[in-house]
């Protein structure tokens, strides 16, 4: 017998079919079979221009024919330094050292591990890390420990190290976003090593939205009380929220930014974490103890490099800003049109991406669950259509590549408004 994949987050016993994809552009993605679907979450929120820019392959091309990998530990590249450098252009002023790793997990575990190496080196012992509630911040082991706790990491449990959580601060519910400030301010008595947060959205936990305000307020608070303050904008970096990254509304520098998915057009793996002076600063030394122990082999790939590279001159060269305020007007308009619904709640916009609840459908144990019944029956219900959505249980979220067009929206559009009529019927 041959060998099978395994997917990811996937269970092969529920028998459902997995379409083979061939080729890729734009918003566009061709099966074996013949049909064309619309990528309405950027593959699994990654992809920003669309697939296959030709500017991303060119230099994935160019680059893979001069050098291909080299060991980035005591060695550099150039397609490494002209990052490092063109990230200025983007990133909040202070951030000025770049570190390498491969995923959105692996950038949040150099956090953890720079913030901790912090307060080591400075010789205090703080370890705590503060999180929010419902915060999901990949799937290595750290990583699982500082996001929320249920179906997906029961098995590893015992496995996890504590950590303290603050509510999460609802958009438009004042109330909430005080609870969370002030459940802030009470657990910095003994103070945590560092608050990491997703900054005004949370993706995996449901595509929550939180202010600008409450986001700027908990970086005042932890610079007040000296808790370093990491942002994972792996899902929020590079355009999803409306702006470069979503820190810059709430006007802050976090003291770490963890970054990945889109930094090379969400073509190739490649993550960052930014880290201020301070943070760099207490891992320098002439002595090697407090040299900060973290790698991985392909740590700053020269081809991924490359491909981030070119992600950055489109963002200077195309019209990237004007294409992502077009999505948030087209969205805007359909958030008005999704509100005359009545079978469906909490219609919310964070930039270039709506979310909103089914309620009053059948579901087989609870709404609002990632695991009810009613998540997979949508992604059916929209794969028959030719569009790709993968709902969160049963949160629907668009969160279209910035090339889509007019008529591709009005098509996701579109499903999305049968859908919402097709469930509100009782089942059978
Ligand atoms: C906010 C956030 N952090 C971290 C991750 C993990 O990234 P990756 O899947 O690249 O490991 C994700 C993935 O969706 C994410 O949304």
């Amino acid at each position: 017998m041959s060998a099978n994949i395994w997917h990811p987050f996937t269970q092969h016993g529920l028998g459902e079919p997995i379409p083979e994809i061939v080729r890729a552009e734009g918003a566009s993605l061709y099966t074996k079979d013949g049909r064309e679907i619309i990528d309405a979450i950027s593959s699994w929120w990654v992809q920003t221009h669309g697939h296959c820019h030709p500017r991303i392959v060119s230099a994935i091309q160019e680059q893979s024919a001069k050098l291909d990998q080299i060991i980035f530990a005591g060695w550099t590249h150039e397609p490494a330094r002209q990052l490092a450098e063109g990230l200025s252009d983007f990133l909040p002023a202070g951030l000025d050292h770049i570190f390498f790793s491969d995923s959105g997990s692996t950038a949040v575990e150099v956090a953890l591990k720079m913030a901790l190496g912090f307060w080591h080196n400075r010789g205090h012992s703080r370890h705590r890390i503060l999180v929010m509630d419902h915060s999901y911040h990949g799937d290595t082991i750290g990583a699982m420990s500082i996001g929320a706790r249920g179906v997906f990491n029961n098995a590893y449990a015992p496995l996890l190290f504590d950590v303290n959580s603050i509510p999460f601060p609802q958009q438009g519910a004042e109330q909430d976003a005080l609870d969370a400030l002030e459940a802030l301010c009470a657990d910095l008595d003994n103070p945590p090593a560092a608050l990491i947060v997703e900054p005004l959205i949370l993706g995996a936990g449901g595509m929550k939205i939180y202010s600008p305000e409450t986001l700027a307020e908990m970086h005042r608070i932890c610079r007040v009380h000296d808790v370093l303050f990491i942002a994972d904008e792996v899902m929020t970096g590079w355009g999803r929220t409306g702006t470069v990254f979503a820190c810059e509304q709430a006007g802050i520098t976090p003291d770490i930014m963890c970054m990945a998915k889109g930094l090379t057009g969400g073509v190739i793996p490649l993550a960052i974490t930014a880290a201020s002076a301070p943070i760099y600063d207490a891992h320098y030394s002439t002595d090697r103890a407090k040299t900060f122990f973290h790698s991985s082999s392909f740590t700053a790939n020269p081809i991924a490099c490359a491909a981030a590279n070119a992600n950055l001159q489109i963002w200077r060269e195309e019209p990237v800003q004007q294409r992502i305020d077009h999505i948030i007007a087209r969205h805007r308009d359909f958030a008005r049109e999704l509100e005359k619904h009545t079978n469906i709640s909490m219609v919310r916009q964070c930039g270039t991406i709506l979310a909103f609840e089914m309620i009053g459908a059948v579901t087989e144990d609870g709404e609002g669950n990632y695991m009810s019944a009613l998540g997979p029956a949508l992604l059916r219900f929209f794969a028959e259509r030719n569009v790709l959505l993968r709902p969160l249980g049963n949160s629907i979220y668009i969160m279209p590549p910035y090339c889509i067009t007019d008529d591709q929206l009005s098509t996701i559009y579109g499903v999305i408004t049968e859908a919402i009529e097709y469930f509100r019927q009782p089942a059978g």
